[in-house]
């Protein structure tokens, strides 16, 4: 099996832990480096997190690089402590890693790993698209050296989740999303549309929780927090799987059933539609016909069931050491 180098960018976050533990897990994928960006925390504490999780996954020795702070323009909000913790890994305390952070930025690491592997790297980005729009800006020819770049990301026919129709990595960083959806690369987009619809449920976080590994658990008991936002909007114990899903994709290791490649704008006014992602799919009564110039595939539909394979896969970390350090803090149940 081919295993390609990737740069994954994120904002961790449950779900980007989720991302993270899948791709430390799947042969297709060589993780060469990690940007922290804001968004769900800041990427201060975003990096902190995915250092302790990679020292609780026994890969300590990936490097992780601390990168935006603020979008490109305005300031970081917060992030969404009602989603995701205070902490941003729903409450759960993980041992802290001794590991300092890599001694250049998230762009920077970026750049010169797309320089180590032209043609090869495959980029990942499951936060806001600052990170990978400062890049860009330090090597115009980035597209060139990368070949392909799959980002959770947008609302194409769903509604949004940050506003009713922007969805929050995009949200978080409209003029990053634009500037990089707009550079001429191969883009698959993830959109609400297909995570929304592809859910993780009580009984595969239970599956996780029984692990006799670290990792698995770890996650297990992050999701029970994930889990109580999302009772909230599905009316059960259950969530999206909008990073995992993304990763899962980027890897090859599912496939889209619907992903037209269409032409895709960000919405950069300051209106009610700020952030949204405005997808061209009138062509979908005639099965997408090719529209001239565009790269974008916006995947809409899956083919067969993501959740169980997520699960089999996080299980993989079942053969850890069960002594691993984590315990679940007071949010958690
Ligand atoms: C996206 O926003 C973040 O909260 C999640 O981690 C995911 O990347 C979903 O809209
Ligand atoms: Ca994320």
């Amino acid at each position: 099996m081919t295993s390609n180098p990737f740069y994954l960018d994120c904002d961790t976050g449950i779900d980007d832990a989720l991302a993270l533990a899948y791709l430390l897990a799947s042969p297709q994928a060589d993780l060469r480096g990690i940007g922290a960006v804001s968004g769900n925390v800041s990427a201060a504490v975003g990096a902190r997190n995915t250092l302790d999780l990679l020292e609780l996954a026994g890969h300590a020795h990936i490097p992780v690089a601390l990168g935006a702070h603020d979008p490109l323009a305005g300031s970081f909000g917060g992030g969404a402590p009602w989603v995701h913790g205070s902490n941003g890994i729903g409450e759960v305390e993980l041992a802290e890693s001794s590991v300092s952070l890599a001694p250049e930025t998230a762009a920077e690491m970026l750049v010169r790993l797309a320089h180590e592997h032209p043609g090869t790297l495959r980029v990942l980005a499951i936060g806001p698209l600052t990170n990978i729009a400062e890049a860009l800006r330090l090597e115009p020819s980035l597209p060139q050296l990368v070949a392909e770049i799959t980002i959770m990301g947008g609302a194409a026919l769903a509604p949004g989740n940050l506003t009713p129709v922007a969805e929050a990595n995009i949200a978080n960083d409209p003029e990053a999303a634009a500037l990089v959806l707009s550079a001429g690369w191969n883009v698959t987009l993830v959109p609400l549309d297909v995570t929304m619809t592809n859910v993780l449920e009580e009984n595969h976080r239970q599956e996780l929780l029984a692990s006799s590994g670290a990792v698995p658990r770890a996650l297990g008991e992050m999701l029970g927090y994930y889990f109580r936002f999302y009772e909230g909007i599905f009316g059960r114990a259950c969530s999206a799987m909008h990073d995992p899903l993304a990763a899962a994709l980027a890897v090859g290791a599912v496939s889209a059933a619907v992903a037209p490649v269409v032409h895709v704008g960000v919405d950069t006014t300051s209106g009610p539609s700020r952030g949204q992602t405005v997808c061209d799919l009138r062509g979908l009564y005639m099965d997408y016909p090719e529209q001239p110039g565009a790269r974008c595939r916006v995947v809409l539909s899956l083919d067969g069931d993501f959740a169980p394979h997520l699960v089999e896969t996080l299980l993989a970390f079942s053969s850890e050491s069960p002594t691993a350090a984590i315990t679940a803090g007071a949010a958690v149940a």
